[in-house]
């Protein structure tokens, strides 16, 4: 008896063997006619299995656990499954798949590799800040190989949600508030997942997340709410996605939030019109979690039958774990309320997923126990990573040079995440072992003798808790030290999903344990372990240097060593502004003048009483060990045409005592609009290296279609006016030249 497919799919495979698939895109693909085969193979209930992902056991993302998802395999029930790695458990349940179903159809694995499976990277808010797209795309693209090697197919990232509120604690995921940087960024977090071609064994599916515009919930809190016009949603939540779609990402996934009082999974004007029909993406639509089923909670659907047939119709292909489309969707097609024909289409935007992947060849390609050997946290991933780490960490504050360190010093390390581990590879951190990774404690005492100083160590508090038992040793030695080092910041719970906080200052009682090691009158060099912009006025003023290390994953110890000691230079600049208090959130770089402009000296104008509108640290501000000294910008032409290209330059030395990099930021100004434009935004970057005593020249070139946006009749194109071109080191320290746009 013929139980499965196989050897009707040989002859289908046999077919189109002969077409070697170079691109990405599913339309530009071969495996029509396979994909066809074995749809008309068919059950309806195998062909909504194929619509249906469920989590195993190994590991909870969400709310809900499916038990029996092993025999959900067998029966043919579900096509696709997350939280379950590895090549001996993703072995043993893809032989269900193929020996005990009916068909014999295998499973596509997927997980959340953020930010790396095993090897840890910095979480992507870091990274997104060395602004170094191809440091971003090598990261993505060992997390892909780690993966792919462990028995995975398919990775949930790169998230690409624009976040401009740090109390939502999501921001760790993505790359920030800004959407020029992001597009960038989230093309190369793609290209390094996927390749050139996902097909390839040591590469992995990519999935654009969440769509859409689920960075914007209303007051920061995660899943509420979102309400924006369509002017911001097109100019600034939608590039990304976009960017990411353009760069080959076959899959994307829904968002849980409303836009417009809709909810993104039963929205067909965002799934259909706009994501498939204008940016014309042709590869498969995931929900997320249950977010088939919380359209009930949201009050778009009345039950789950409904719920199902809303995103079915909408066009969502994939329900992640709600088990609406197993349980609901055949009686609705049966009903007339869903057509086989949309199922069909859904189907095959799987199946040739699949195809692509090479899992209808061979279904255990991903399941080479050699390979997970050798690959995963191997001696270079581990390098590499040391070396991105590194290049996110951004220097804040450096009185006096106290950093990097000097010989001979007596260092009291302190603080409650000194010594840590587990914080380390922050959240979202796939299969990452917290107690593999290097602390700083690690690091700096491998470097004791080398670097010629004495270390001592103490805790003194904990990262939340108000016990101040740790206090006395910890201000102990630190008397005792030349220099205070405290490393402090969130626990890895404290960002991430489900994860916003309303204050966002450090937790617990490190602030007043860092007040007390300021009044020792040592110097104390604060380095921050978090997931988001905190609030840190106090010690903005008052610590001589802080370090922004982030959560820099398995190297966080040898990478901050590095810094500290100047084996590199900090080159990083924050991707997110930081604001003073909470009460200024949103404060992003890219507001509107507004009809009162900022005046701290009178009061009719758009101002706070209590404190300025500037944030503590705007948007691209990073400090290095070395200075940076910025010509007078040049441009060539005071005017230019639709059709012209225009040179910006400027000249930058590095006039400080060591080598250094600088990120160079270009930002413009459209002065009068048909609909009123931001005072300023980035619309280019170049990231120089300079020696000491060193000139470089930077030069950046702009058509109008890089001021283009979308105007008063939403048409999107650059208007004729004059503009604001400024050039500097960060979105604040900005010179400025003029040009007008003419017909
Ligand atoms: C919910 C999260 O929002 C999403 O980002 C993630 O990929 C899924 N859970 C699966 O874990």
């Amino acid at each position: 008896m013929i139980k499965r497919i196989w050897p009707v799919l040989a002859c289908a495979i046999l077919i189109g063997a002969c077409k070697t698939p170079q691109a990405q895109k599913i339309a530009d693909t071969g495996f029509t006619s396979q994909v066809d085969s074995v749809l008309a193979l068919m059950t309806l209930e195998e062909k909504i299995g194929q619509m249906t992902l469920y989590t195993t056991d190994w590991g909870s993302t969400g709310p809900t656990i499916r038990e029996g998802y092993q025999d959900d395999i067998r029966k043919g029930n579900c096509g696709a499954l997350f939280n379950s790695h590895t090549t001996a458990f993703t072995r043993q349940l893809q032989e269900i798949a193929v020996k005990e179903s009916r068909l014999g159809i295998p499973l596509i694995f997927g997980y959340d590799v953020i930010h790396g499976y095993k090897t840890i990277f910095p979480i992507p808010l870091g990274e997104s800040c060395s602004w170094d797209l191809a440091a971003m795309e090598q990261s993505a693209s060992i997390a892909a190989a780690e993966a792919a090697a462990a028995g995975l197919h398919w990775t949930f990232a790169p998230m690409v949600d624009i976040g401009r509120d740090p109390r939502w604690g999501r921001v760790l995921e993505g790359a920030g508030e800004d959407t020029y940087l992001g597009s960038l960024i989230a093309a190369a977090r793609v290209k390094g997942f996927q390749g050139d071609n996902f097909n390839r064994a040591d590469k992995v599916v990519a999935c654009v997340k969440h769509y859409a515009a689920y960075g914007a919930p209303i007051g920061g809190r995660d899943y509420n709410t979102v309400d924006m016009s369509m002017r911001v949603f097109r100019d600034t939540y939608l590039p990304p996605y976009k960017a990411g779609i353009d760069a080959g990402a076959i899959t994307v996934m829904t968002s849980f939030n409303e836009l417009d009082g809709i909810p993104s999974t039963g929205n067909k004007w965002l799934l259909d019109d706009v994501l498939r029909k204008e940016m014309g993406f042709n590869g498969f639509i995931v929900t997320d979690y249950t977010s088939i089923n919380e359209m009930i909670n949201h009050g778009y659907a009345s039950d789950e039958a409904h719920a199902g047939e809303l995103s079915a119709n909408a066009g969502v292909d994939m329900d992640m774990q709600g088990g609406v489309y197993q349980n609901y969707l055949k009686k609705s097609i049966q009903a007339g309320r869903v057509s086989e024909k949309l199922i069909d289409d859904a189907v095959r935007r799987i199946l040739r997923v699949k195809f692509e992947l090479g899992l209808f060849k061979d279904p255990f390609k991903y399941c080479d126990e050699k390979r997970e050997k050798e690959v995963v946290m191997s001696a270079s991933n581990m390098e590499a990573a040391r070396d991105i780490a590194r290049k996110s960490i951004v220097l804040l504050k450096n009185d006096k040079n106290v950093l990097p360190l000097t010989k001979g010093k007596s260092i009291a390390l302190v603080g409650p995440l000194a010594a840590d581990r587990v914080n380390l590879i922050g959240a979202w951190s796939g299969a990452g072992e917290g107690d593999k990774c290097i602390s700083v404690l690690d690091a700096l005492q491998q470097r004791a003798t080398r670097d010629g100083f004495t270390l001592t160590h103490a805790k003194g508090c904990e990262i939340e808790g108000t016990g101040h038992i740790g206090f006395p040793e910890a201000l102990r030695i630190s008397r005792a030290a030349d220099v205070i080092i405290a490393v402090v910041g969130e626990n890895k719970e404290m960002s991430g999903e489900a994860s916003s906080r309303a204050s966002i200052s450090l937790p617990g009682v490190q602030e007043e344990f860092i007040k007390e090691l300021i009044g020792t009158g040592k110097p104390v060099i604060v380095v921050l372990m978090n997931g988001r912009p905190l609030t840190i006025p106090w010690i903005a003023e008052n610590a001589t240097a802080i370090v922004e290390a982030w959560w820099l994953g398995t190297q966080a110890g040898p990478a901050i060593g590095d810094v500290l000691f100047g084996d590199y230079n900090p080159s990083a600049k924050l991707t997110m502004s930081f604001p003073r208090v909470v009460g200024q959130i949103p404060v992003y770089y890219n507001q509107k003048n507004t009809g009162r402009p900022y005046d701290p000296n009178t009061k009719w104008n758009s101002r706070y009483q209590d404190v300025v509108n500037a944030p503590q640290y705007p948007f691209g501000y990073g400090l290095s060990y070395t200075t940076f000294m910025y010509d007078s910008i040049r441009l060539l032409k005071k005017e230019f045409s639709f059709q012209d290209t225009i040179q910006v330059s400027v000249s930058i030395k590095n006039t400080g005592a060591m080598a250094g990099e600088e990120i160079v930021q270009l930002y413009v100004r459209d002065l009068v609009g048909s609909v009123t434009r931001p005072v300023k935004e980035l619309k280019g970057f170049e990231k120089i290296k300079l020696g000491k005593g060193e000139s470089k020249n930077v030069i950046f070139k702009l058509t109008a279609k890089d001021l283009a946006f979308h105007t008063a009749d939403m048409t999107f194109k650059a208007e004729p006016g004059v503009f604001w071109i400024m050039v500097g080191p960060d979105s604040d320290r900005l010179q400025k030249q003029v040009i007008r746009l003419v017909e």
